[in-house]
């Protein structure tokens, strides 16, 4: 059934899109495309209010009426209703998305450097401006665990989690082990379809990886992550020589985040949060995360073992992620 009476003409939410890149993009699609199959479901008519982007003339698709290169003007227009943010970066996202929060508009980010960077000020925005604050798409693409460590888990305790959560890592490292290719070869792959950042240094050094393990710390252990403060080493020194002898020892090698709730709930003992490439036994539930999958096993008291897997990059993948939370935000704020 859908949220709004269909007796009466649906309610229009106009929705300021920031970004038109790998992800933007497919979220303009579907909300373009899509837009009567959605109205029926959800019983709001979505549409696009404007677009921003860096450089209009690379973006010939969209409308030139709804383009700017100012997000900062669009997202605070007094017809816009929800923002998605998907420009990455700090600034002019970090600005751009707490004024927006602190007027009172929801915001749906896949943005995890902005999130994990600016977690309390952004957090303290959205409550300044009663608006609900979404970035499920930030952390490990299409697998719901945002929404799922927020809501289903919250009356449980977690113990720890493992994680897999860069795709372009874990590609590359899957085609290390299973092609013998090298290392610039398959994180050339990697670029050519999509999954790596616009900067892959962040995917290949670990920082996207340990930006995704502060954003799921917060969340699971009720706690702010100093994001600084987490030693990450990435992938850029594993040779194939590595992956070789681990294969030779039934191992083989993933970019691990995991963290571990303290022995103490001692406010003074600081979360320990390790992000680094490790050998794990063929066994592992973990082992048989391949290609840009992601994988996270989380260990809660009542629940046990979790096991979640799924795309963790991809425009589609985060456009599935970030349109949920476009309707969860719809739902939460205008129905
Ligand atoms: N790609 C993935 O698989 C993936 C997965 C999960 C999360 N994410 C996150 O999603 C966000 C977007 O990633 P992406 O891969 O879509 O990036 P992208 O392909 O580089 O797209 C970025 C978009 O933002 C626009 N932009 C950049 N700076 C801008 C500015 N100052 N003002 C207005 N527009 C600006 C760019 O415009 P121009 O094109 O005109 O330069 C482009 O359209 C990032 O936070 C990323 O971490 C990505």
């Amino acid at each position: 059934m859908p949220w709004f009476t269909t007796d009466s003409p649906s309610r229009v939410i106009n929705v300021a899109l920031l970004g038109n890149g790998t992800v933007g993009k497919e979220v303009a699609q579907c909300i373009t495309e899509r837009h009567e199959e959605l109205r029926a479901r959800s019983g709001v008519a979505v549409q696009l209010a404007g677009v921003a982007v860096g450089e209009p003339s690379r973006h010939p698709e969209v409308p030139r009426s709804l383009l700017t290169t100012d997000p900062y003007s669009l997202a605070t227009r007094a017809d816009v209703d929800v923002v998605i943010e998907a420009m990455g970066g700090l600034d002019p996202a970090y600005p751009v998305v707490s004024s927006a929060l602190e007027s009172g508009r929801p915001v749906v980010t896949a943005n995890k450097e902005l999130v994990a960077s600016y977690w309390s000020q952004l957090h303290k925005s959205a409550a300044a401006g009663h608006s609900d604050f979404r970035y499920e798409a930030a952390v490990a693409g299409a697998i719901p665990l945002v929404t799922p460590l927020r809501q289903s888990l919250s009356g449980d305790r977690i113990s720890n989690f493992t994680g897999i959560l860069n795709g372009t890592c874990n590609y590359i490292l899957t085609a290390m082990d299973i092609h013998d290719q090298p290392f610039d070869a398959a994180l050339q792959e990697a670029i050519d379809l999509g999954y790596a950042e616009a900067d892959y240094a962040r995917d290949v050094k670990g920082i996207d990886t340990a930006d995704k393990a502060a954003i799921l710390a917060s969340l699971s252990f009720d706690t702010v992550v100093d994001r600084a403060a987490i030693n990450c080493e990435g992938i850029t020194n594993v040779s194939i020589t590595d992956i070789r002898s681990a294969r030779d020892r039934g191992h083989v090698i993933k970019l691990i985040a995991s963290c571990q709730r303290p022995t103490h709930d001692d406010d003074n003992v600081p979360l320990e949060i390790d992000v680094r490439p490790t050998a794990i036994p063929r066994s592992h539930p973990l082992a048989t995360v391949s290609g840009a999958t992601n994988g996270i096993e989380i260990e809660a008291a009542l629940a046990g073992n979790l096991l979640l897997c799924g795309p963790g990059a991809g425009g589609q993948p985060t456009a599935s992620a970030i349109l949920g939370d476009l309707f969860t935000v719809i739902r939460n704020t205008y129905a």
